[in-house]
């Protein structure tokens, strides 16, 4: 079966959720959890699930200050939790493995919007069950703005100069039917797809404006990491990182992403004739194409975009440890895997550390080399906090990696220094964003207190 959808302009753009308070400063949203259909290939409908719909989920909006007020209904005949990745709430909002929501029931999550703009996401967070949900569809964007944001001078159409991109990679069979975990390496590497799909969809197209267009990108696959290009020679420049904006513009040429890290770009596509086609890639894997339109709005790059305080090793009061090692069932950190009775670290409220992660791969090495696999082997997501990276291998980290972030790659030997305040309490997890990983037991929980 040929994708038969040839048709520009079927990306998929989740809708905005509504909001339905009407007082200011207040957010309130329902999502519902269901089961529901999605037609990939035209004739073969396949069971997904979806935030409100037959997959993924709508895109929410708050600005900080705002009291958000969401209510979850589990719809679906198994458990469920709503986790907001990259959202910096109390323990008990954050939706993680405690905040249990069992089949027909709901949960309300309430929390202040307390930090600078940018794109995060949310997906579901239960024991063992967070990988195979996320691949069904479950998982959606939030996008947080604040007074930085509103004023700067970009492209803020939404779904027009400013587009999501949700980047997935599923497994189909030759007949259109999607499968998940189907062999021994899925659960040792996490699973890999053969199809790359951007907002729930195969092989998308869009008509974009001639000029500058802004992209919010999202790895929101269990477990493939990407080296993003455009196939043209095209300027493009970082403006955020996973917890925001950077202080200004860096010119790049290749966007990486590991599971759950988010990047925020403006492309510019003035030079390309009205017209022409320009696609998004990986490797040489075209899975995204843009057909550039009619000049769009005048803009430019912006010389600044917010400020960026940086965190200095002095002000760190505590340095710990993570060894990431394993595979598959035997996945680990520091030597133990999840126990969702046990407190792994307990973290004094107001303070700052470093977080010093490193991935040791020891005896299965060979097979990673021989796989042809030895790139990013793990990688490391906190809750609760972002953090800076001070080094990678003791080496000031790559242009990318010098922002706010949340999650982090780790190739096998890499040790990252990560620097972090804590400002909620509660319990929080840490955990490799291969959601394999995490649901074998990779993950370990902090008490802030
Ligand atoms: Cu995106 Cu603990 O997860
Ligand atoms: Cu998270
Ligand atoms: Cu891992």
């Amino acid at each position: 079966y040929a994708n038969s959808r040839e048709d520009w302009d079927n990306l998929p753009i989740p809708p905005v959720q509504k909001n339905e308070s009407t007082k200011k400063g207040y957010v309130k949203y329902t999502i519902n959890v269901q089961k529901g259909f999605t037609e990939f290939f035209e004739g073969v409908r396949v069971p997904t699930l979806g935030y409100n719909g037959n997959i993924l989920g709508p895109t929410l909006r708050a600005k900080k200050g705002d009291i958000v007020e969401i209510v979850v209904n589990n719809k679906l005949d198994e458990e469920t939790t709503v986790h907001w990745h990259g959202i910096i709430v109390p323990g008990e909002m954050d939706g993680g493995p405690h905040q249990r929501i069992l089949p027909g029931k709901q949960w309300t999550a309430k929390f202040i919007v307390d930090q600078q703009a940018a794109t995060v996401w949310y997906h579901p967070h239960g024991i063992g069950t967070t990988a195979s949900q996320v691949y069904w569809g479950l998982g959606g964007l939030f996008i947080l703005d604040d007074e930085v944001s509103e004023n700067l001078n970009i492209p803020n159409e939404y779904g027009i100069d400013d587009i999501p991109i949700i980047i997935q990679d599923k497994r189909f069979l030759n007949d259109g039917r999607l499968v998940y975990l189907t062999s021994m390496r899925d659960i040792m590497f996490g699973m890999l797809g053969n199809t790359v799909l951007v907002n729930g969809a195969i092989e998308p197209k869009k008509t974009v404006p001639r000029g500058i267009v802004r992209f919010r990108l999202l790895n929101a696959s269990n477990a493939r990491s990407y080296l993003l290009k455009f196939d043209k020679q095209i300027p493009i420049f970082l403006i955020a990182t996973d917890g925001g904006f950077i202080e200004k513009p860096i010119e790049i040429n290749k966007i990486f992403l590991s599971p759950g890290e988010r990047i925020e770009i403006l492309a510019d596509f003035s030079s390309i004739n009205e017209g022409d086609i320009v696609s998004l890639e990986d490797g040489n894997y075209k899975f995204l194409k843009f057909k550039i339109g009619k000049k769009g709005k005048n803009y430019e790059i912006p010389p600044r975009l917010a400020n960026f305080n940086k965190i200095t090793k002095d002000e760190s009061f505590k340095t710990r440890d993570f060894v990431l090692s394993g595979l598959g069932h035997m996945v680990n950190i520091n030597g133990k895997q999840f126990d969702i009775n046990r407190i792994d670290e307990i973290v004094e409220i107001g303070t700052t550390e470093i977080w010093r992660v490193s991935a040791n791969m020891g005896m299965h090495r060979m097979m990673i080399n021989n796989n042809g696999r030895n790139y990013v082997i793990h990688n490391f997501h906190a809750h609760g906090v972002l953090f800076q990276v001070l080094s990678r291998n003791g080496k000031p980290p790559a242009l990318h990696e010098r922002g706010w972030k949340d999650t982090i790659a780790l190739r096998d030997g890499d040790t990252v220094e990560l620097i972090m305040k804590f400002k909620k309490k509660g319990i929080f997890m840490y955990h490799c964003h291969i959601l394999e990983h995490e649901d074998n037991g990779m993950m370990g929980q902090f008490l802030v207190k």
